[in-house]
């Protein structure tokens, strides 16, 4: 039987993976804030090593399958726990569980990011480089430092969450190599609008509310968590065997539409 560690197993995708990895034939570990196997916050230091010791002991040191699905919308303030649990939660995760990984049988990770890590250059970016040398009190600085200033207040959670997701995809990229030449693959998820509590919360909010509203791809709808669910199954089954390091938008069309000569 195949062991899957599922972050945010408590709500809308990470639940919703969580049900397809029982149903088919999974154990699964859940981490998440409440509802789960594993009590965790992924936002503190402390949460994630926590998170990590209980997952090595849980399940023997030896994990097939991590997906990390916990996350947090740009609609949540502060805008500094965004990128708390966005990248710093995942990335310690990654390399916190990589080892048990190397334990499993055709074992692999998969990263839900967003599609909106492509929505914004952070091409030489300081924001980025801080992420990606894994500096979190820099990033942390820098994001309440655009949380106070007049030009960037409002959009300050956008900022975090589209950073924070564009660094947590690139961070999944840099570890390929290393990853694949030691059996593990390793891949992201970029999904568009998704009906979670997670998007009805940023549907709620003044700041984001009608953006999100006016965004629906050429699919005109928004995904159901359980469409994204069966993607992440599809990427850590065998006929996903040679797939890795990859990027895959499920978006309803939505990254061909803004970005139609990028890929
Ligand atoms: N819903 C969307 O439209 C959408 C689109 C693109 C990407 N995403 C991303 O997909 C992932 C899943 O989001 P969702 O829409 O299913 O949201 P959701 O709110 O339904 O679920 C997220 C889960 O993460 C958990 N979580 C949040 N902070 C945590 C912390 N500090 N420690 C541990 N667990 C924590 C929550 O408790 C919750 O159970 C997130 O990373 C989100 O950014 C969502």
């Amino acid at each position: 039987m195949r062991t899957v560690v599922v972050t945010g197993a408590a709500s809308g995708m990470g639940a919703a993976v969580r049900q397809r990895m029982l149903a088919d034939g999974c154990r699964v570990i859940g981490v998440d804030l409440r509802d789960a196997d594993i009590l965790a916050d992924l936002s503190t230091a402390q949460g994630r090593a926590g998170a990590i010791d209980a997952v090595l002991s849980q399940s023997g040191g030896r994990i097939d399958q991590l997906v990390c699905c916990a996350g947090l919308g740009p609609h949540v303030d502060p805008a500094t726990l965004v990128a708390s649990v966005n990248y710093f939660g995942v990335v310690a995760l990654l390399d916190g569980l990589f080892d048990a990984l190397r334990e499993g049988t055709q074992p692999c990770a998969v990263v839900v990011s967003s599609s909106s890590a492509t929505l914004q250059s952070w091409e030489g970016s300081p924001l980025r480089d801080a992420y990606l040398a894994n500096d979190e009190a820099g990033v942390l600085a820098m994001l309440a430092a655009a949380a106070q200033a007049e030009a960037t207040r409002e959009q300050a959670g956008y900022i975090a969450y589209a950073s924070s997701k564009h660094a947590v995809t690139a961070a999944a990229r840099q570890r390929a190599a290393a990853w694949g030449q030691a059996g593990v693959r390793l891949n992201v998820v970029a999904p568009g609008a998704v009906e979670t509590p997670l998007l009805q919360a940023g549907l709620a909010d003044p700041r984001y509310g009608d953006a999100i509203r006016d965004f629906l791809p050429p699919l005109r709808r928004r995904a159901q968590a359980e469409e994204v669910a069966a993607l992440i199954a599809f990427l850590c089954g065998p006929q996903a065997a040679y797939m890795h390091g990859n990027v895959v938008f499920v978006d309803g069309g939505l990254d061909a539409a803004q970005r139609p000569l990028t890929f």
